[in-house]
């Protein structure tokens, strides 16, 4: 399955923080925004990754990641024109996903739990056309929110409703088919003037849906408050546990997409720090 960060966007909710910087490059405590969903897709074991973003911001992520050899990666970049909306992604997106299976994350979005890459790697398993990740959240219109009936299937999506039917939210990762595209395409704006994601979920029926319970984590950095309550849990969990979260460097250590050496020489041009320390240590107790 290939992999898509759509990191654009204009922060609007960041600002003034994203007036001179990608929201996707702000910090969540010790590291850059993206790398939280870039280490998701990684868990899920996927390695082909486009990242979407504007003209302006790009530089800034081309010189995080680069092409992505240090950990075992192919990253692509593709700029988007103005934010027209998630769906877009797959049409600018259309000649890399080239008819295959895909997933999108949204870059500001943060997964975390135990057993995460398992869950992952088994909704990939399933191959099923359309694959949601929903989440129970407090503040329902801020999100696009899914009804389910007895059985489990979504009988009702509906983008930041103002009187919700439920308090399921669809978090920002989406796994499709590689006639999403050719769907992405089909869609007309909607009043807003936007493609919607919940208007391409409906083209797709069945809709397999599964439900993060609360042994998981989910934050959508995209407002100040979320952002700081990100950066608080970070390191409440780095600093009690001694394991950092989502360290791309270390996911793709264990994951097998690079070895150790690989390793060792990107620490050679890291300076010395805490991030730096951490990974010479993952590097020792590595067997
Ligand atoms: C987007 C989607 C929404 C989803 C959310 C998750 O909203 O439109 O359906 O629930 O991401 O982060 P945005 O945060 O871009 O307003």
């Amino acid at each position: 399955m290939k992999g898509i960060i759509l990191a654009g966007g204009t922060g609007s909710r960041l600002y003034p923080l994203t007036l001179a910087t990608n929201k996707q490059l702000l910090p969540i405590y010790d590291k850059p925004v993206i790398y939280y969903p870039l280490t998701t897709l990684m868990l899920a074991g996927i390695r082909d990754i486009l990242i979407i973003s504007n003209a302006s911001d790009m530089d800034g992520l081309k010189r995080l990641l680069g092409a992505g050899e240090h950990l075992g990666l192919s990253i692509i970049y593709k700029i988007q024109g103005r934010p027209n909306g998630l769906p877009e992604a797959f049409i600018l997106g259309e000649d890399f996903i080239n008819g295959e299976p895909v997933a999108m994350i949204l870059g500001d979005n943060f997964f975390y739990g135990h057993g995460l890459s398992g869950l992952l790697t088994e909704a990939i398993k399933t191959s099923a056309p359309c694959h949601i990740f929903t989440h129970h959240v407090d503040d329902p219109s801020r999100y696009g929110i899914v009804v389910c009936d007895d059985a489990g299937r979504m009988v009702n999506i509906e983008e930041k409703p103002v009187h919700p039917k439920s308090h399921m939210a669809v978090t920002g990762l989406y796994f499709f088919d590689g006639s999403v595209s050719k769907r992405a395409c089909e869609l007309l704006p909607s009043p807003r003037g936007e493609l919607e994601i919940v208007d391409l979920i409906r083209t797709y029926d069945p809709v397999s849906i599964t439900y993060l319970g609360r042994g998981y984590v989910w934050f959508d950095a995209g407002t100040p408050q979320s952002l700081l309550a990100a950066s608080h849990y970070v390191e409440v969990i780095q600093t009690r546990q001694g394991d950092y979260v989502a360290c791309p460097e270390e996911v793709a250590l264990r994951m097998g997409f690079i070895d150790k050496s690989i390793l060792e020489k990107a620490l050679f041009t890291m300076p010395t720090s805490k991030y730096s320390d951490y990974l010479k240590r993952v590097a020792h107790d590595y067997h």
